[in-house]
């Protein structure tokens, strides 16, 4: 079984743990940046990894473009995300993925990792008027801070040893 792991990345959470989890695997293997799947001959692997970062709650815009041109793949997620692993939306963001990913294809598990939010995207939002939803407030930099520090060696090993389970057999 060939397991080709495609990633789509902003500021580099998601190509990071990426990168690890290619590391491990003990099959024929393949790791490519969505940006570039055009080069790759999707149909020669079984198994697909989509690692996507979280945009509004949900996978980003160029994995579910992939994904939409999927059809009965082995598929497996690695998504990264800002918000807090305790947290209501990380579970709405599981099942926003398992959704997509389980549409034309055979949704086999996925894993999310948290991600710190980059410099650029927080000085976006420190530029936003006082109400806006995603404007700067207390409660909001207290996540940032406590994302700050993600993904770390522990969320990697975390990640190693996820998809060793389930394609090293
Ligand atoms: C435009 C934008 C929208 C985001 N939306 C969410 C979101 O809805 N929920 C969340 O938990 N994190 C959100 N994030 C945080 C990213 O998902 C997180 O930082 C991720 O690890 C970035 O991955 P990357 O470094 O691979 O680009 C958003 C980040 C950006 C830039």
């Amino acid at each position: 079984m060939k397991t080709l792991i495609v990633y789509s990345t902003i500021s580099g959470n998601t190509k990071s743990v990426c990168e690890r989890i290619y590391r491990v695997l003990k099959s024929e293997k393949k790791i490519v940046n969505v940006k570039d799947i055009k080069n790759v001959k999707v149909e020669d692997y079984d198994n697909i990894i989509i690692g996507f970062w979280c945009d509004k709650g949900t996978m980003d815009k160029d994995s579910i473009e992939f994904l939409k041109t999927l059809n009965n793949k082995n598929i497996y997620f690695l998504g990264t995300l800002g918000a807090r692993p305790d947290s209501e939306h990380w579970n709405d963001v599981f099942e926003n993925a398992k959704k997509l990913c389980s549409e034309n294809n055979n949704f086999k598990d996925g894993l999310l990792i948290w991600g710190r939010i980059s410099k650029e995207m927080q000085d976006i939002m420190k530029k936003f008027p006082a109400g806006h939803p995603h404007g700067v407030t207390p409660e909001r930099i207290a996540r940032w801070e406590a994302a700050s520090t993600h993904p770390d060696e522990d969320d990697f090993k975390k990640a190693e040893e996820f998809f060793t389970n389930l394609l090293n057999k």
